[in-house]
């Protein structure tokens, strides 16, 4: 039995055809309008008077009037063992990462306190009105099972891979390249492709990964040509230079990734701050993508990514909130912060632009814009339902908002989790998950 249930509320996405330089006008604001879901993909799309006539008799019209629908939020890099250390005080990165990372991310080789940190972080994203994410957990295979087992049971599309790391901490947990090898690999076969779940093999960062781990790394990648690579690059200058001091042959930091051949269009290079046009150049050439972690980057004083060169050398690009580095779970959050960091560089990120990273230009980042990002036909619903009153101020401003932009630039400066009443995830409404 199949089963169909139609949503109707003023609905806005961008069309398939959208790319980050047309996303002005390759959109669709459809007031009134409706969505029709069969068995989690989205059937019809249109305005409430056309599609309500076509729906079959007895279908569920569930109204959600005057809010906004669109589709789920991407969040293209995020870590699901840090939730407890966000807000930490005080250090810039390789500081922060001994001070307090590394030993909160040390108690999820425990899978009882891995279960529950785990499901409290899937619950905040869904709350947050993020249905996509490419996850880090720790380096124990226990953290990456445990959230592909609850991503399993919340049919969420993640992409997520074991943390290897083997060298330069006295605070962390390791493991060592044998094992990051035969842990990724046991974690491929058992999760990659499984329902809506994906495979990313995850060396943490340079520094924390010896030349031949790099090398496992690069070996799974190519045993594995469906799975995805994701890692931290270029985000601090003491980094930067300790990278240089860790691989003397490297020309930059990019280089060291490259040599390992680990650079690709499945490859996602979180922050990608400090960059040459060397670099620039070569992430364009390997179609990789640079994801901006704006809400992190000013945390910890990192640095201003350069949305100018971003542009100058048409790289493919996504956002994360990079929590626990990253302020918030909240997509409006972070591309509230992107447009700051624009700014202070006299650069304009336009609204719709932030809208198209959030949604179909972070799918499309990840190479996933065939199944989610927008409404077209035979997608899968994942979406969210907006109150643009859910705070006295949104309400107040939004009332002379003349244009769809204006109140959605007012959303995303002024919004976050509370304006987010509901999430779908395959056309299922996550609210006993995200309402305590
Ligand atoms: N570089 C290496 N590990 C991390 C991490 O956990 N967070 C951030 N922001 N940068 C990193
Ligand atoms: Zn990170």
């Amino acid at each position: 039995m199949q089963e169909i249930k139609a949503y109707k509320g003023d609905i806005f996405h961008f069309l398939d055809d959208a790319d980050a330089e047309n996303c002005n006008s390759k959109n669709q604001y459809i007031e009134n309008g409706m969505i029709v879901v069969e068995d989690g993909l989205i059937k019809s799309i249109g305005t409430s008077n056309e599609i309500i006539k076509t729906l079959p008799k007895g279908t569920e019209v569930i109204d959600y009037r005057d809010s906004l629908i669109v589709p789920g939020f991407v969040d293209a890099h995020i870590h699901s063992v840090q939730t407890e250390s966000i807000a930490s005080y005080g250090e810039q990165l390789l500081d922060w990462l001994n001070g307090y990372i590394f030993p909160t991310e040390k108690k999820f080789k425990d899978r009882n306190y891995a279960e529950k940190a785990t499901r409290f972080f899937v619950n905040e994203l869904l709350r947050n009105g993020t249905t996509t994410a490419a996850i880090f957990p720790s380096v124990h295979a226990v953290s990456t099972e445990v959230l592909f087992e609850i991503g399993f049971e919340y049919n969420m599309r993640l992409i997520a891979g074991k943390t290897m790391m083997n060298r330069n901490s006295v605070e962390a947990d390791f493991d060592t390249p044998e094992t990051a090898y035969s842990e990724s690999r046991q974690l491929i076969e058992k999760w990659h492709g499984k329902r809506r779940l994906s495979y990313a093999v995850t060396p943490r960062f340079a520094p924390t990964s010896s030349e031949e781990q790099l090398n496992v790394a690069s070996l799974l990648k190519k045993e594995f040509p469906g799975v995805y690579v994701q890692t931290h690059l270029a985000e601090n200058k003491k980094e930067i230079e300790y990278v240089k001091k860790l691989f003397p042959w490297s020309k930059s930091y990019l280089e060291v990734y490259d040599h390992f051949d680990l650079l690709g269009d499945r490859s996602l290079f979180a922050h990608s701050i400090h960059l040459t046009d060397n670099e620039y150049q070569r992430i364009r050439e390997t179609n990789s993508v640079v994801v901006h972690c704006p809400t992190s980057n000013l945390f910890l004083g990192s640095g201003l990514f350069d949305f100018k060169k971003a542009n100058e050398f048409n790289l493919r690009m996504a956002l994360g909130s990079d929590v626990g580095a990253g302020t918030s779970f909240s997509m409006l959050r972070t591309a509230d912060e992107a447009y700051k960091v624009a700014a202070l560089q006299g650069e304009k990120l336009p609204p719709l632009k932030s809208y198209y990273l959030m949604t179909l230009g972070g799918a499309k980042a990840l190479s996933l814009s065939d199944k989610i990002g927008n409404f077209s036909i035979g997608k899968e619903a994942d979406f969210n339902i907006i109150n643009l009153n859910c705070t006295p101020l949104l309400e107040y401003r939004i009332r002379t908002a003349k244009t769809l932009e204006e109140k959605l630039f007012a959303l995303m400066i002024l919004g976050d989790d509370r304006a987010i009443s509901e999430t779908y995830v395959l056309g299922k409404s996550m609210k006993g998950f995200t309402k305590a």
